[in-house]
């Protein structure tokens, strides 16, 4: 085969996904940009480009993403969510956590083009969420979320079903988090349910008990056990729902004794975190803050002084006294931005190996760079589309939960 041909190959045959990328996670790794090609040959999942993309170095890429930018004007607003690395970073005009995002996407109608920078889920909620004129684009639709797909649609029916032969359906509100595909957003639309992110987890799972006497909260078991555990429940009222078991792998009556049915799913990246990280940040540092998302393990949780989401993150941080110590237990491009943002304190990711979400990750600036070309050209490439459908019983959900906040 010739170089030639060998190059090509790169381009036409996409790696196998992985859920994190822990094979080149490495103490003290730099999170500089390389040219794509080289990240392609770390095994990450990556959308294919046209080769003209594939080889550019960082610097030239962001000369052009700005060139492109500058010729698009108001027409294109550029958002991204907080793990997003300093190179996508620098070019959004818009940052936050997910209900923030969604937020902006449901009440700024002035750009005719929405360009996500985050996952999947995300750039779907802001397709479910936008005026009729706009148009929602994603860099990089290969960059998904792992936890998202620990919860498919015909499980979460699978299991609805199988719930209703044992308990009272119209007595469980479905609950899901963001964090999960527009199927299951429409899903808790059209069974009386609603959508959460991090920030309003606690809101949403108190307006289910308003409507029912048992909350299904899918997919993030953390997330789910550690609000309903801030809400004074039990774990004892707590079921964990296993899909590839029958009942989900509990006897009838623990379901009919439980007020929230857990789904078995998780974040790779924040079950990272241990406690014996935290521990250890507090013996090396007597005064400091341990901060952490929720949906780190209930252990990690309940050693922390602070919980909260990327945006709680942020904002605990920036508006904390100099001096200050502060141990994160997040996405770390999220926590390396912080500690540059906030030379006047102390600011580091709990777990010492760097390893960013691998999701959010596949948003390489060459994605932004050929969305943004091809834009400024008179092209949408990549455009996020939810079925009619489905947005409107996601949109039903979702307007549910921007009614909480
Ligand atoms: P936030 O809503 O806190 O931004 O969280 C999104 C997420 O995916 C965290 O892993
Ligand atoms: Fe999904 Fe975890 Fe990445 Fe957040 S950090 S997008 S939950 S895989």
């Amino acid at each position: 085969m010739t170089t030639k041909a060998k190059e090509m190959e790169i381009s036409l045959l996409l790696p196998i996904a992985e859920e994190t990328p822990n094979g080149t996670c490495e103490a003290d790794e730099p999170l500089n940009v390389r040219p794509l090609i080289e990240d392609l040959r770390l095994n990450l999942r990556w959308q294919r480009l046209p080769q003209e993309y594939m080889k550019l170095e960082a610097q030239e890429l962001s000369a052009r993403v700005r060139a492109a930018r500058e010729r698009l004007g108001a027409r294109v607003v550029i958002l991204g969510h907080h793990y997003q690395r300093e190179d996508i970073i620098q070019f959004a005009d818009f940052k936050g956590d997910s209900l923030k995002l969604s937020q902006y996407a449901a009440s700024r109608p002035e750009s005719e083009f929405i360009l996500f920078c985050g996952v999947n889920f995300m750039a779907e909620t802001a397709d479910i969420l936008r005026a009729p004129h706009q148009t929602v684009i994603h860099p990089n639709l290969t960059a998904g979320c792992s936890m998202a797909e620990m919860a498919p649609t015909q499980d979460v029916l699978d299991a609805w079903d199988e719930l209703a032969e044992v308990l009272d359906k119209n007595g469980i509100i479905p609950v899901t988090y963001m964090n999960s595909t527009a199927d299951l957003k429409a899903f808790c639309g059209r069974n009386g349910g609603i959508v959460c992110t991090s920030s309003n987890a606690e809101a949403a799972i108190r307006w289910g008990f308003q409507r029912g006497e048992k909350v299904l909260f899918f997919p993030d078991q953390h997330l789910g056990r550690n609000t309903a555990l801030k809400m004074g429940i039990p774990l004892s009222q707590m079921a964990l729902w296993d899909p590839f078991q029958p009942l989900g792998g509990n006897p009838r009556e623990a379901l009919e004794s439980s007020r929230v049915i857990l789904w078995k799913g998780h974040c790779s990246v924040h079950t990272r975190f241990t406690v014996e990280q935290v521990r250890k940040a507090r013996a090396e540092h007597p005064s400091i803050n341990i901060l952490v998302h929720p949906e780190c393990t209930m252990e990690v949780v309940q050693e922390a002084d602070l919980v909260g989401s990327t945006e709680f993150i942020a904002r605990s941080i920036a508006q904390a006294p100099p001096g200050s110590k502060w141990a994160v237990g997040t996405e770390v491009n999220l926590v390396s931005r912080l500690a540059k943002e906030n030379p006047d304190k102390l600011v580091f990711c709990l777990d010492p190996v760097v390893c960013p979400c691998s999701h959010m990750y596949r948003i390489h600036p060459a994605y932004l760079c050929w969305t943004l070309e091809n834009l400024a050209e008179g092209r949408v490439v990549n455009r996020v589309e939810v079925d009619p459908e489905t947005k409107h019983w996601a949109r039903i959900a979702l307007e549910r939960m921007l009614a909480l906040a």
